[in-house]
Order: C-alpha cells, then sequence, then structure tokens
C-alpha cells in the first residue's frame, strides 16, 4: 500500500512529547523539519543515532531547521532513555522533542513502519527521515532498516541541497557539497539561463549534443 511520500502534506498529527504535546504543523511553522523515527528506546543503533542527532543539532540550528524525533514508546521512557543517550556522548544535549506513539497509529499515518521489526504489541518503527517544507509537504525521505544507522554527514548534505535548490531554482548533483558547481533545471531553456544566472553556465559537451547538463555556481 503507498504510504507517505515526497509531495505529500504531513498528516496534522497531535501527539505527546518529551516537550509536551505537539501538533506537527504547528511545529513546522514556516521552516523546514526533519521528523524521524527509531525503532525502539533504550536499544544499541537507537542510542548511537539520537546521540548523532543531538551533535548535529547546531548544524541543523544554523540552518533554520527543527528536529522532531517519534516513535512507539512513551514520554516517560523517552525521558528516561535521554539519560543514556547523554551519557553515551558527554557533553551532548538532547534539545528536540521525541514524540511518543503507543498506539502506533502515528507511525503508520507517517508511512515510518517496519513490517520486519515486531514486538508483542506488533509492528516497530523503521528508521525513515522525512524532511518537511514550510508548506508541511515532504520534500525528501529517508527509508533505512532497524540495522542500519543513518549518516548524519548527509541529512545536512541533502538539507543544504534542498535549501540551495528552493533558493537558486536548480538542482545538485550527485556527491555535491556546499560551494561547488550546481545544475540547471531541464525545464529551463538556454535563453531563461542566462537571465536566471548573469553569472553564466559551463554545457557538457556529450555525445547526444543535447546540452542538457549545465553547470553554473550560485
Ligand atoms: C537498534 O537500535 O539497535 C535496533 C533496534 C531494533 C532492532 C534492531 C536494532
Amino acid at each position: 500500500m503507498p504510504g507517505l511520500t515526497i509531495g505529500d502534506t504531513v498528516p496534522n498529527l497531535e501527539l505527546d512529547s518529551t516537550h509536551g504535546k505537539i501538533r506537527i504543523h504547528d511545529y513546522v511553522g514556516n521552516g523546514y523539519v526533519i521528523l524521524f523515527s527509531h525503532p525502539g528506546d533504550f536499544t544499541p543503533v537507537c542510542t548511537t543515532e539520537l546521540a548523532a542527532m543531538a551533535n548535529y543539532a547546531k548544524e541543523f540550528e544554523k540552518r533554520g531547521v527543527k528536529l522532531l524525533g517519534i516513535s512507539c514508546d512513551d514520554v516517560q521512557s523517552h525521558k528516561e532513555w535521554t539519560k543514556d543517550i547523554e551519557a553515551y556522548k558527554p557533553g551532548s544535549k538532547v534539545t528536540y522533542p521525541i514524540m511518543a506513539d503507543p498506539d502506533r497509529s502515528a507511525i503508520k499515518q507517517l508511512n515510518m513502519v517496519d513490517p520486519d521489526e515486531k514486538d508483542a504489541e506488533g509492528q516497530l518503527p523503521s528508521r525513515t527521515l522525512h524532511i518537511v517544507g514550510p508548506d508541511k509537504k515532504v520534500k525528501l525521505s529517508f527509508l533505512y532498516p532497524s540495522c542500519t544507522g543513518r549518516n548524519m554527514d548527509e541529512v545536512v548534505r541533502a538539507v543544504d541541497s534542498l535549501l540551495t535548490a528552493a533558493k537558486h531554482k536548480v538542482a545538485t548533483p550527485a556527491n555535491w557539497n556546499p560551494g561547488e558547481c550546481v545544475v540547471i533545471a531541464p525545464g529551463v531553456s538556454d535563453d531563461e539561463a542566462k537571465k536566471m544566472f548573469p553569472q553564466g553556465f559551463e554545457t557538457a559537451d556529450l555525445p547526444s549534443k543535447k546540452g542538457y547538463l549545465r553547470f553554473t555556481k550560485v
């Protein structure tokens, strides 16, 4: 069954969290939010991931991006587990809220269920990460199984790509990092590109001579 995916509006759920009740659309406000799930509290990979998120929180803050965690354990469990996360990486503080979904209805609506991971009460969340934009739509999703912890550098890179693409109406090529050339979207004609990018652009000379791979700096 298809679930929440890029281009969809994130459901406006209200859930309890370590920071009190959170309504997702209010939390997103006019900015970007990284909404991420983890399979369970007091589990090894999740502990390393939430500690890594805490360590990267400043990077996201600098970019105006807020963090919001969720799993099906309750708020009291999230609060107890936070002490372990912070002790595992001394100096790190879990300043972002973690929502609770004890009846597992939210993780279904957010397309964050791992069909292969179950406990006595049912299916557990996968490691899903949705980047939600100011229009409350999912801009990008990562979907990892419980055995694979995420790479936070790649999450930052994806945020940088989305923000750059939205600001300059461009796209970013494979392995792009900020400061490197971006590409001009296929829907933009060369004449439009000259107006949009007065700094100029370079077209790769490829066998097809179709002129579709155009690089510029923003
Ligand atoms: C973990 O976080 O280590 C984990 C959680 C659920 C299943 C497997 C691993």
